[in-house]
C-alpha cells in the first residue's frame, strides 16, 4: 500500500480531521495524567528542515519521544541535500531507513516531489503555501475555548500566506466561515480564493472584517524567505495591526490566535497578544498533542 502523506489538510477527510481533534484532546488529557503513551518503540522519524523552527521542531521531537520513537533532525547545512543532492534521491534513501519524514521547506512543489519519492508518510511541517499542522493545533485550541467550530466565524487579518491558506482549507473541512482582511497585493492565492468562495470571504478593511467574529487570527507580515521585502511589507500592512481597538469590534469573548513567532508592534500589539483574549500559548502547546494524533493516524 502506498504511504499516506499529510501535505495539506485536504489529504484527510472531514471525518478523519474531526476524529483527529477528538483524539488529540484525549491524548492531551492522558499526557496530563502522566499516562505512558509509548506506541512506537524503535521507530524512527527523520525531520528535514530547510527553514528555522522552534515550535514545530520541538513539538514533533517531544511527541515522538512520548510515543517511544527516536527522531533525527537533519539540516541542509549538514546533509548532502544542502550540497545539491536531489530531493528525490534524499527521499528514496531516507525512506529506506525511517518510518516517517517530517519536512519543512520552501516551495510546496518541492515537498510534493519529495513525497512522490518517499515510501513512508511525509508530513508537511510548513511550506510557502500551507501550514496544515498548525491548523490541527489551532482547531483543537478553538474547540477547547469555544466548543464546536461549525458555523462559527473566524477572521484572518494580514498576509494571505501559508497559514491563511490552511485556515481557508480548514473552513471547508471543519464547516466554519472565514473572513480574510488583506491589503491589495497580499491577498491569498487566487486559485484557493476561487476554490473556497463558498466559505471564505476576502475583504480590504480589517475593521469591517472583524465585526462580530468569534476569533481574530494574524501572522507575521514577512514570512521566512521574505526578509528582503520586510520594509515594503511594513508599509503595505499599515492599518492591519490587531490592536485592542480592532479586538473590541469582535464578538464579546472572541479569542486572539497567532501561530507564532510574533512581532509585537507590527501585526499585533503587545496588549492583545499578552492580554486575556490571547490563546497563543495554548496553540503552541497543542502542536504537541495534535501532532501525536496525526502520527497515530498516518502510522496506524
Ligand atoms: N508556528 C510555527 O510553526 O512555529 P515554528 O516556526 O517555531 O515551528
Ligand atoms: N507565515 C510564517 C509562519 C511561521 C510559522 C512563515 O512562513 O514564516
Amino acid at each position: 500500500m502506498p504511504a499516506r502523506h499529510f501535505l495539506t489538510l485536504t489529504d484527510l477527510t472531514a471525518a478523519e480531521l474531526a476524529g483527529l481533534i477528538t483524539r488529540a484532546a484525549q491524548l492531551k488529557a492522558a499526557h496530563k495524567r502522566g499516562q505512558s503513551q509509548v506506541r512506537y518503540p524503535g521507530r524512527v522519524m527523520a525531520m528535514l528542515f530547510e527553514k528555522s523552527s522552534t515550535r514545530t521542531r520541538a513539538s514533533f521531537e517531544a511527541a515522538w519521544t512520548h510515543l517511544g520513537g527516536h527522531s533525527m533532525f537533519l539540516s541542509p547545512r549538514d546533509i548532502q541535500l544542502g550540497r545539491g543532492e536531489t530531493v528525490e534521491d534524499s527521499a528514496r534513501v531516507l525512506s529506506r531507513m525511517v518510518d516517517v519524514l517530517v519536512v519543512r521547506t520552501f516551495s510546496h512543489e518541492r515537498l510534493e516531489l519529495l513525497a512522490a519519492h518517499s515510501t513512508v508518510p511525509v508530513i508537511n511541517a510548513l511550506t510557502d503555501r500551507f501550514h496544515p499542522c498548525q491548523l490541527l493545533a489551532d482547531i483543537l485550541t478553538w474547540t477547547e475555548q469555544h466548543g464546536d467550530i461549525r458555523n462559527r466565524t473566524a477572521v484572518f487579518v494580514g498576509d494571505g500566506n501559508n497559514v491563511c491558506h490552511s485556515w481557508m482549507e480548514a473552513a471547508r473541512l471543519f464547516g466554519f466561515r472565514l473572513r480574510v482582511a488583506a491589503p491589495q497585493g497580499y491577498r491569498p492565492a487566487a486559485d484557493l480564493t476561487a476554490t473556497y468562495v463558498d466559505c471564505v470571504e476576502i475583504l480590504d478593511d480589517p475593521q469591517t472584517a472583524v465585526a462580530g467574529a468569534d476569533a481574530v487570527i494574524t501572522d507575521v507580515w514577512a514570512s521566512m524567505g521574505q526578509e528582503d521585502e520586510a520594509a515594503a511589507r511594513q508599509a503595505a500592512f499599515a492599518g492591519f495591526e490587531v490592536d485592542q481597538a480592532l479586538m473590541a469590534r469582535a464578538a464579546p469573548g472572541a479569542i486572539f490566535m497567532h501561530c507564532l513567532p510574533a512581532h509585537r508592534g507590527e501585526e499585533v500589539s503587545a496588549e492583545v497578544i499578552d492580554g486575556p483574549q490571547s490563546v497563543v500559548w495554548d496553540e503552541a502547546e497543542n502542536r504537541l498533542h495534535a501532532q501525536k494524533a496525526l502520527l497515530e493516524l498516518l502510522l496506524g
